[in-house]
């Protein structure tokens, strides 16, 4: 294992950004403390970097999307941001107006995490004050990231002096042929999932539960984009899926150009499917990106689950520990 410390200057922030590389014989791990985030993710094998991101920290500062950002206190979507925890009623930033999304306008993505780095892994840790962005209890975050083998373990830790809502994800955009190379309409996906959420108009989980038999977003047999939209109707994954229970992987991709395969591991209940809709016309590290430059698999608990009883509730109780974890795995 080796491991590479830099700090770089910015100028927007006013301070200086580090990013921190840990590197095994098969693969190579950049990340930055601006947003705990992921800035490349190599295959050593190919010397392929399949993460999209910026040209440089400064850039990472000042853009908006999310780039292997560490997501929080709550990934995805709050409706009108308000949400009660025994009566007493919350109100959040409206970011995406009417409602709340990622966390806010000053989200976890773009805090400056404290770091240790220890053997094969390296822990971000966060304080995030009471009533920041509207959300109730000082909040403790770790964000652990582990590289073992072909892995990279993800594990959220946090604790809050009082009951509070967290939803902390990673918001990495992958392109199993290399960051820059097309799009990724020729991977191959399989996501463990029956159901849907329904959601409305701006995106907000309705409570209904709807199956994907006979419709595009039926990933339960491996099958590519080009082929789910064999009538060339591309259609723009931003969908929620509910996991299946099981423990084994939530999520297969693979690239037939690259035969590169990376499996998903997950004990959240939901995933976000996003295909990068917002990225056209994005100058990135090597190319300019477009919709389909990569897809987000986004585990976590299901949009504005806050307000909806019938679903697993993203509350943390004072005292209590929040624990998740994510799991890539390469096979290459
Ligand atoms: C995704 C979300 C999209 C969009 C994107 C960021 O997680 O599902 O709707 O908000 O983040 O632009």
């Amino acid at each position: 294992m080796k491991t590479i410390a830099e700090k770089t200057f910015s100028k927007y922030l006013n301070k200086y950004v580090n990013t921190i590389t840990l590197s095994n014989e098969n693969l190579t791990v950049e990340f930055c403390n601006y947003g705990a985030m992921i800035t490349k993710l190599i295959v050593n094998k190919y010397n392929l970097d399949i993460v999209l991101g910026c040209s440089s920290i400064e850039e990472y500062t000042i853009q908006d999307k999310f780039f292997g950002s560490t997501i929080g206190r709550y990934a995805n979507r709050i409706k009108n941001g308000e949400f009660s925890i025994d009566s007493q009623k919350y109100n959040l930033s409206i970011n995406e107006p009417p409602n709340h999304l990622h966390g806010g306008f000053e989200g976890f993505h773009k805090k400056l995490w404290n770091y240790e780095i220890a053997d094969n892994s390296i822990v971000f840790s966060y304080l995030s004050n009471n009533l920041e962005e509207g959300y109730p209890g000082n909040l403790s975050i770790k964000v652990k990231y582990t590289l073992t083998k072909s892995d990279l373990l993800v594990e959220y830790f946090a604790t809050s002096d009082r009951d509070t809502i967290v939803n902390l994800t990673n918001h990495s955009y992958f392109n199993l042929n290399g960051e820059g190379v097309g799009d990724i309409k020729n991977h191959i996906f399989q996501i463990n999932s029956d159901f849907y959420t329904e959601f409305d108009k701006e995106s907000i989980s309705t409570g209904n539960l709807i199956t994907v038999e006979n419709t595009p977003l039926n990933f339960k047999n491996a099958t590519s984009i080009d082929e789910m939209c064999s009538n060339k109707k591309f259609m723009d994954y931003d969908n929620n899926y509910v996991l299946t229970s099981s423990n084994d992987f939530k999520v297969l991709v693979s690239s037939p150009s690259t035969n590169i395969t990376m499996k998903l591991y997950t004990d959240y209940p939901c995933m976000q499917f996003f295909t990068a809709s917002n990225l056209e016309n994005f100058v990135g590290k090597t190319n300019t990106y477009s919709n389909f430059s990569a897809f987000c698999l986004e585990p976590q608990y299901a949009p504005n689950s806050i307000n909806i009883k019938s679903f697993e509730q993203p509350i943390l109780k004072k005292g209590d520990t929040y624990s998740h974890f994510i799991k890539y795995e390469f096979i290459i």
